[in-house]
């Protein structure tokens, strides 16, 4: 319990944010002994996670590596990730009954409801007595004689550490902030420049004709520089989505084209080999037996490719199978912070202890989850960071 005085109620640790990671530090750092206050704006705990998954939390990734994750620092997520792995959070999910299934590509997620993920978190947090408070905002954080102050609405706090766990700004509808950022700029941390992650491209100029084809998903291989990703894309009536196009939204940078593959299982010659067996066919029509129609018709009048089969040369043929193999669009941005997924970039690693995610200039002070320059793929991994980076917080603390 906390201990008060004319000076407010005093704590080991005050963690802001309770979303997954701050959830997990306070829930580690109490069970230790440690007598925790956790602090969130929002009108109740863990909002994201409420929603993620479609209301099914998407809870890891069996595939968990630190080459999965962006960062300015590649090297800096593997302390944390290899000392609070999948299988731990798996043995915490399943010591609650929780039932979850593997959906694809290594992702796990509840049978039932993320609810079951919160709850379980809030229980940890009981068993190490942590003092929970939210709908209430942090505006300033005092620091001297190695004290951290603030107020939460009328309450006034004090303790030796301060999390910083309010993850990024994306979906500022759901109380998402950068106020992360303005503490870290407080005490002199470093900030790589935030970026929408797993986002929806948007498409202008030449290929705003894609745009009629919303709704129509396909496998694809999509690239963006060197980094390229085999799912669905989906056509919007902005651009492009879909989990392919998600992925690669986090290695594109503006002015870049990014790259699809429309059919990445077909044969090398297999445009030949269908003018040898269907001569009289349409290119549009070869291209509705293996993929939707609308999508065939509108690439066929890309290729400008008219009449039947039969008619055209191979080499032409041959072109049009390395176009389809390699097109390229041209996106004009992307759908931003309110539809971002993720933010990338936030607190410079550099500037942080990779084991225990302390500042390393400002002793006392941590940095865990989104907030931090470490952004996963799509498909469970960002959850895994927040566990790890707060599980190797509340350790420390
Ligand atoms: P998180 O955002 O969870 O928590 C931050 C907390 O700080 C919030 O509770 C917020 O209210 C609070 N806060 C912000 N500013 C504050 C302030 N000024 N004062 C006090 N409190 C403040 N990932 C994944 O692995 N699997 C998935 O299925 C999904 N699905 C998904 C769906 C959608 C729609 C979104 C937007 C995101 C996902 N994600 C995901 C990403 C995942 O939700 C995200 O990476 C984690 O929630 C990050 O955890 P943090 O604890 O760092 O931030």
């Amino acid at each position: 319990m906390a201990t008060s005085d004319d000076k407010g109620a005093s704590y080991d640790a005050v963690i802001l944010g309770a979303g997954a990671a701050g959830l997990m530090c306070a829930a580690v750092a109490g069970q230790r002994g440690r007598r925790i206050l956790l602090l969130d704006h929002a009108d109740q705990v863990g909002k994201k996670i409420l929603i993620s998954g479609g209301g099914r939390c998407n809870f890891t990734n069996i595939h968990t590596l630190p080459d999965r994750y962006v960062s300015a620092n590649p090297h800096f997520a593997k302390s944390a990730l290899a000392r609070y792995a999948p299988a731990d959070f798996i043995a915490l999910v399943e010591r609650y009954g929780i039932a979850y299934h593997e959906k694809t590509l290594g992702q796990l997620f509840c049978d039932g409801s993320a609810k079951q993920i919160v709850a379980m978190l809030l229980d940890e947090c009981a068993k190490g007595g942590v003092d929970v408070r939210c709908g209430q905002s942090v505006n300033q954080i005092a620091h001297s004689d190695a004290m951290f102050r603030g107020t939460f609405g009328d309450f006034r706090f004090s303790a030796p550490n301060l999390v910083i766990a309010t993850g990024g700004p994306s979906i500022p509808k759901m109380g998402a902030t950068g106020f992360a950022y303005d503490l870290a700029r407080q005490f002199g941390l470093k900030i790589v420049e935030p970026r929408p992650g797993l986002v929806p491209l948007t498409l202008g100029g030449e290929d705003v004709l894609f745009r009629d084809l919303s709704g129509v998903a396909t496998p694809v291989e999509a690239r963006a520089g060197k980094t390229a990703f085999r799912e669905a894309a989906l056509f919007t009536h902005k651009g492009l989505s879909g989990p392919a196009i998600l992925q690669v939204s986090s290695y594109w940078r503006r002015g870049d084209p990014v790259q699809i593959d429309f059919l990445p299982d077909a044969a090398s010659g297999w445009l030949v080999e269908a003018k040898r067996a269907r001569p009289r066919a349409s290119v549009a029509a070869v291209l509705g037996t293996v993929l939707p129609d609308r999508l065939a018709q509108t690439l066929a009048e890309r290729l400008a490719l008219p009449g039947e089969l039969g008619t055209l040369t191979d080499r032409k043929l041959a072109e049009a199978e390395a176009r389809l193999a390699r097109w390229i669009f041209h996106p004009n941005g992307s759908e931003g912070f309110a539809k971002a997924e993720v933010t990338l970039g936030g607190i410079a690693t550099a500037g942080l202890s990779s084991q225990t995610m302390m500042a390393k200039s400002v002793p006392g002070l941590y940095a865990v989850g989104e907030a931090v320059d470490v952004t996963g793929w799509l498909g469970g991994y960002n959850f895994q960071w927040a566990w790890a980076s707060g599980h190797a917080a509340g350790q420390a603390l």
